[in-house]
């Protein structure tokens, strides 16, 4: 790995693949594997759905930019992001200064499969189908900050991570 990589940051939308492909890098890489999502959770010592019912989203994304700050002054980390932790520049201008951005993106049918197992994502609350739509519309250009993007519809997890690997190292 390129020396100047200090951390492998993970972005995309829910249901990319971020979580199971920063495990599998951070594995291979013998670094430490760290999801934005988990620790915004251990620091509030509640869920996410708890802090978008309590206290809204505008709340929740000023945790999640101090956390990413908080995790991002480590190294060697591979950083698994929530699909929104893209949406404020600042974080965008975080994310760039301190690591290799890899953005995952999947096709609509893909991530509406994966998300299904899911229902605690607030966001998408209601008919499926139509949020994932809606949201993929309005953040259609915000992943283009990032340094590559890999689709993850069909292709598995170990060829994912290799991908990521071989363009981070050749930065
Ligand atoms: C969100 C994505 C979620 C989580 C929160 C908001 C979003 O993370 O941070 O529910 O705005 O896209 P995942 O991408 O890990 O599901």
């Amino acid at each position: 790995m390129d020396p100047n990589v200090h951390n492998i940051i993970l972005v995309g939308f829910m249901g990319t693949g971020k979580t199971s492909v920063s495990r599998m890098l951070a594995s291979r890489l013998g670094w430490n594997c760290v999801d934005t999502d988990a620790e915004i959770e251990r620091r509030e010592s509640r869920s996410i759905p708890e802090i978008f019912m309590q206290e809204g989203e505008c709340r929740f994304r000023s945790i999640e930019t101090a956390v990413l700050r908080d995790v991002l002054g480590g190294t060697q980390q591979v950083v698994a992001t929530g699909g929104g932790a893209v949406l404020a520049e600042e974080n965008r201008i975080l994310m760039r200064e301190r690591g290799f951005v890899a953005a995952l993106t999947a096709k609509a049918e893909t991530i509406i499969e994966r998300v299904r197992q899911d229902p605690e994502r607030p966001l998408l609350k209601g008919n499926l189908e139509e949020r994932v739509a809606r949201l993929l519309e309005d953040r259609k250009h915000a992943y283009d900050f990032a340094h590559m993007r890999v689709d993850t519809s069909h292709l598995d997890i170990g060829s994912i991570a290799q991908r990521i690997m071989d363009q981070a190292g050749s930065l």
